[in-house]
């Protein structure tokens, strides 16, 4: 099917010259570049403008409060004056008890205490590895991205001044995924790899067989695995909920011993405010020695030259209330008395409906299955519409009212699709999104040829 010619409509649901004058304003190209902040200001805009309500799926923040067993830890640490003594840089030994509990009951892997550190933030633990990662070795300064990926991770590659490579994934999922990594990964500059798992944007879960065939390619090129596990628990296909039980979070530490988990409070925990994520480094890689790493630091010991040299001095470590509170939260999880993931299910809730909505609308989910399993509902999915390019769709969309990014911003080569995180819309703004999908559907659906 393809569109053959496309009519400029006019008629759309939002006033058509308010929101044209306003992507003017902006310049259409940040919609191409996934640029979220630009999107969200020029939807801001036309919302106020015209009073109308958009239905926001451009910007991954999380749409929940979080738990109060938090807050309350918080405002108890700063009412004792914590406020006036700098944080520890590598965590408060209460803290780091409960990340390594937390990786036990969770994911059922051993890491010390001594080995979990908290971070401003998974986006700064992730600084501070393709810091480290790619300065440990000469020759090995490239950082491979299994993409679709999450833009800002290539942003900082960049601005280090390491080099950076990627492939789409969605053509070598299972064992295709070894050849292309293979070929990736023998010529001996990458130092490390990174992946989201789920994926930010597709929501894919990478496999079993797909962790053990990166971890043996890893392993016999001496490459990092940094997993990126920002929407832990969330693949709701299968409940990780229970502290202590199987099934366990998928993880690659299940499968190698020179990796770096990132796990970010802001979307499994709802705690993206306060700025706290869980950097993991397995016990082989934190106490290795580099000596290439004496160019650029004092210590040639990974996680000395991560935590006490990169994480110190870029942040000096995670706020103190902060580490409280995330501790509190952290001990309510493990102990059985918090389920975290029941509170971010309705992510799970919403995509189904909304992909719904999307596909009896004339749109595809395109990226849409894990080998041969459909992929779960989440926080993110992706769709396209016959004839339209991904940007022009995220472009005409905000006619009608929606707004997402494309997903060639992403790294992936399906670039006729979009983006479209479910966290910001409301489950009663559904009728809504039908709505003004429905017209949308009206006005292209013509020029579709079966
Ligand atoms: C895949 C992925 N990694 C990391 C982050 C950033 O997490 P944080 O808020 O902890 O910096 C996000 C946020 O959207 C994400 O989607």
């Amino acid at each position: 099917m393809n569109i053959m010619g496309k009519e400029i409509r006019k008629d759309t649901p939002i006033n058509f010259e308010i929101v044209k004058k306003n992507i003017g304003i902006y310049d259409a190209k940040n919609i191409s570049l996934g640029n979220t902040r630009i999107v969200s200001k020029i939807v801001d805009n036309i919302e106020s403008e015209t009073g109308e309500k958009f239905i926001r799926m451009e910007m991954g923040v999380p749409g929940i409060s979080p738990s109060e067993i938090g807050i309350n830890a918080e405002i108890n640490a700063l009412k004792n004056n914590v406020a006036g003594i700098y944080p520890p840089v590598d965590g408060h030994s209460f803290l780091k008890k409960e990340m390594s509990r937390f990786v036990k009951l969770f994911l059922n892997i051993e890491v010390k205490p001594e080995n979990c550190f908290p971070t401003v933030g998974s986006i700064n633990g992730s600084y501070a590895s393709f810091m480290v990662a790619g300065r440990r070795i000469k020759e090995k300064n490239t950082i491979l991205f299994i993409d679709p990926g999450f833009p800002p991770h290539k942003k900082i590659v960049r601005m280090l001044g390491l080099q950076q490579e990627s492939f789409d994934v969605n053509n070598y999922r299972g064992k295709e995924l070894k050849d292309k990594l293979t070929e990736k990964l023998n010529k001996g500059n990458i130092a490390a790899l990174l992946y989201s798992n789920p994926n930010n944007p597709t929501w894919i879960c990478f496999t079993d067989e797909e962790l053990k065939i990166i971890s043996d390619i890893a392993r016999e090129n001496n490459i990092i695995v940094i997993e990126d596990l920002a929407y832990l628990g969330m693949d709701f296909r299968k409940d990780y909920s229970h502290p202590g039980q199987p099934p366990y979070q998928p993880t690659i530490a299940n499968y190698m011993d020179n990796y770096i988990l990132l796990i970010s409070g802001s979307k499994a925990f709802s705690y993206a405010g306060q700025r706290i994520g869980m950097l993991i480094i397995s016990e082989n890689l934190s106490k290795s020695h580099f000596k290439d790493l004496l160019d650029y630091y004092t210590s040639d010991i990974f996680s000395n030259a991560l935590i006490y040299e990169t994480i110190f001095l870029t942040t000096a470590g995670v706020a103190q209330s902060v580490q409280y509170g995330f501790s509190e939260i952290l001990r309510a999880a493990n102990d059985g008395k918090y389920n975290f993931v029941d509170d971010v299910r309705v992510y799970g809730e919403k995509a189904e409906i909304m992909k719904k909505i999307f596909t009896d609308n004339g749109f595809k989910i395109v990226y849409d299955m894990d080998g041969d399993v459909p992929i779960a509902d989440g926080f993110y999915f992706t769709v396209s519409f016959p004839g339209f390019h991904g940007d022009e769709l995220s472009e005409k969309l905000l006619y009608y009212g929606i707004s997402s990014i494309p997903l060639s911003s992403t790294g992936s080569l399906r670039t006729e699709g979009i983006r479209a995180c479910v966290s910001l819309v409301q489950k009663v703004q559904m009728p809504q999104l039908e709505k003004r999908l429905n017209v949308f559907y009206g006005h292209y659906k013509e020029n579709i040829i079966e």
